[in-house]
């Protein structure tokens, strides 16, 4: 932040009890976009933060087009589509305010994820180099589930 073609009007933490921690944003996008470029990484924290399982650098435009269908794209559009499904509307996308309460519950991590602290980041790219929205979640896996805190960019 600041955005240059957005207006993130909040994006904070809710802690729960007993339910991971909510993330609550509204952001306007003023323009409509044909091509959005998304960024999702995840990061497994051995001494630091390393890749791990997913890293995807994609035409979000394209993937509401034709939805991935199979492998971790799958598993990652499934989440969208189960916790945020406003936001695979067909392109153009945009000239509106997106307000989203997101968590990721226990049983969007894949099976046998080993336990750790994770790293998630996720981007929205326009013209090639500008940012509409970027976060990073910072997440722990525990025997019991997911445990989870933020961080905005
Ligand atoms: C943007 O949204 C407004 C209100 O929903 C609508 O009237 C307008 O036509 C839209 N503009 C474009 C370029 O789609
Ligand atoms: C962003 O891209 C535009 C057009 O490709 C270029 O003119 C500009 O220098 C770039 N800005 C940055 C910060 O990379």
């Amino acid at each position: 932040m600041p955005y240059k073609e957005s207006t993130l009007y909040f994006c904070k933490n809710i802690p729960r009890r007993n339910a991971p921690t909510m993330i609550s944003m509204s952001i306007n996008v003023p323009q409509l976009y044909d091509i959005i470029i998304v960024k999702i990484s995840l990061f497994y924290k051995f001494s630091t933060y390393q890749p791990f399982l997913i890293s995807i650098k994609k035409d979000a435009c394209e993937i509401i087009r034709n939805p991935p269908q199979f492998g971790v794209e799958k598993h990652v559009f499934d989440i969208v589509q189960q916790t945020v499904p406003e936001l695979l509307t067909p392109c153009p996308s945009g000239n509106r305010t997106y307000t989203i309460d997101w968590y990721l519950q226990d049983s969007h991590a894949p099976r046998h994820i080993p336990a750790g602290d994770y790293k998630l980041q996720f981007k929205l790219i326009v013209h090639s180099n500008i940012t509409i929205f970027g976060m990073e979640v910072y997440g722990s896996v525990r025997n019991t589930g997911i445990v989870s805190t933020f961080m905005t960019e």
